[in-house]
């Protein structure tokens, strides 16, 4: 354990040194609305709304929870510790965690039915993310109070959420590999079990930590394009279960979530620390972006990649096949740096390592999106808890530029 704090630790202080000559933190006081700002395309730059969950310095590689730094989360905290932070705003008493984990343990458990569609599902071609977002719209189905939108009941289905997405993703992973699903364990930690429930062996302690840290890192960034999609849906007032599913559907996407599986398929792809020179020269010359690289806010490195690397780097001492992996992984961000961080400001993001940290744990890479997922859930719903606290509907509006008055021309006299 000691070996994780140590890292992560020196994570921090490498952070702190390259970003001191960086610009103060930008975007942090209070807006007068209507708020004017310079939009680009993709809502880039867009003032979405004011928040207190979290905060990313994309120039100084930030990233904060309720004021919190998520080195020091990471060092000190839990997954659970963090979703309570997240979700109300401080870090609980002892008497508050206890009261929240007793609450996780006791919703850790899904209906049998629900296992019982998954298993009808077309899990080996379906992408894993897909049955997740069924899976989770099934439980709102079977949720009598899924319509009740007040704040109190959705709070409870985001803790429930949080408490149930180890065990879907357990249960999908191994319906896929063609095994049972295993019973969640209430007396583990959701990161210990999550581990647990999909791989089917019992995690090293130092794993359960690992998957720990990987959890608190992935659970906030801001407002991501899955955070706004979960936010946006609930906007409507529609419920908490649907905003979640949508949420599970931006996050799959290659430019977002998705980007951690496209990795560990480019590596795979270079096959060896030899093939990464003449791969990243064809992938530049067919102006293929790389996987794993570059980020909307970042212009630095991504603080979470920083601690992924090491972790990547130490998960994979034993293991010779996921060791080639990160040699590869450590090869292609050399080159892509002394490329493209000083001109493009592109370094590494979350999913460059992430990958190789789960391949070590024996996860199917199919699964690395879900795990996102299992983790990203409670900024998800903390961001859609606080928005619905004093909800607008989110409408904006595009610029039609096509043409008008145009007449209605008959089918036969067209062409
Ligand atoms: N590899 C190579 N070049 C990249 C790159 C990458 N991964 N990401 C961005 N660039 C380049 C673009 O080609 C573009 O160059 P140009 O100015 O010459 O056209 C410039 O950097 C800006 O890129 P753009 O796509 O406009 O940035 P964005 O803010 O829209 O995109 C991402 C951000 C994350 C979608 C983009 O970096 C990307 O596709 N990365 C790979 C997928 C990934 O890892 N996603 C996970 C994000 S956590």
């Amino acid at each position: 354990m000691d070996r994780i704090a140590e890292i992560i630790r020196k994570a921090k202080e490498q952070a702190r040194k390259e970003s001191d000559s960086e610009p103060e933190p930008s975007l942090t006081s209070k807006v007068e609305w209507p708020v004017k700002c310079e939009v680009k395309p993709g809502l880039d730059g867009a003032i979405a709304g004011e928040t207190t969950i979290g905060y990313v310095n994309g120039a100084k590689g930030w990233l904060i929870y309720r004021g919190l730094d998520t080195f020091d989360l990471s060092e000190h905290s839990t997954f659970e510790e963090t979703s309570y932070l997240l979700l109300f705003g401080n870090l609980p008493t002892k008497s508050e965690l206890a009261a929240f984990t007793d609450k996780i343990r006791k919703y850790r458990s899904v209906p049998k039915s629900v296992i019982d569609l998954l298993r009808a599902l077309p899990l080996d071609k379906a992408h894993p993310m897909s049955s997740l977002e069924t899976a989770v719209s099934i439980l709102g189905m079977m949720d009598p109070k899924a319509g009740d939108t007040s704040v109190e009941n959705e709070t409870e289905i985001s803790i429930k959420l949080i408490a149930q997405f180890p065990t879907l993703v357990g249960a999908i992973a191994r319906l896929r590999a063609g095994a049972e699903p295993l019973d969640p364990d209430p007396n583990r930690s959701l990161a210990s079990d999550l581990a647990r429930l999909m791989s089917g062996t019992e995690p090293s302690e130092e794993a359960s930590r690992i998957m720990d840290v990987a959890l608190i890192l992935h659970a906030d960034h801001g407002s991501n394009a899955s955070t706004f999609t979960a936010m946006v849906v609930n906007s409507s007032l529609s419920d908490m279960y649907s905003s979640i599913v949508a949420g599970i559907g931006s996050l799959k996407g290659p430019l977002h979530g998705g980007a951690n599986e496209a990795v560990l398929d480019d590596l795979e792809e270079i096959g060896s620390v030899d093939n990464v020179e003449s791969w990243y020269k064809a992938a530049r010359e067919k102006k293929r972006k790389v996987n794993g690289f570059g980020h909307r806010v970042y212009k630095a490195y991504d603080p979470r990649a920083r601690v992924l690397q090491p972790l990547a780097k130490l998960v994979s001492e034993q293991k010779p096949e996921i060791r080639k992996l990160y040699d590869i992984a450590v090869k292609l961000e050399g080159l892509v740096v002394a490329d493209l961080g000083k001109e493009k400001k592109i370094f590494p993001n979350v999913d460059f390592y992430s990958g190789i940290v789960y391949a070590a744990m024996g996860i199917d890479k199919a699964m690395f999106t879900p795990i996102f997922a299992a983790s990203r859930v409670s900024g998800w719903t903390a961001r859609v808890l606080e928005y619905l606290k004093d909800n607008r509907l989110f409408r904006p509006r595009a610029i039609y530029v096509g043409p008008i008055n145009v007449d209605y021309v008959p089918i036969d006299k067209r062409g």
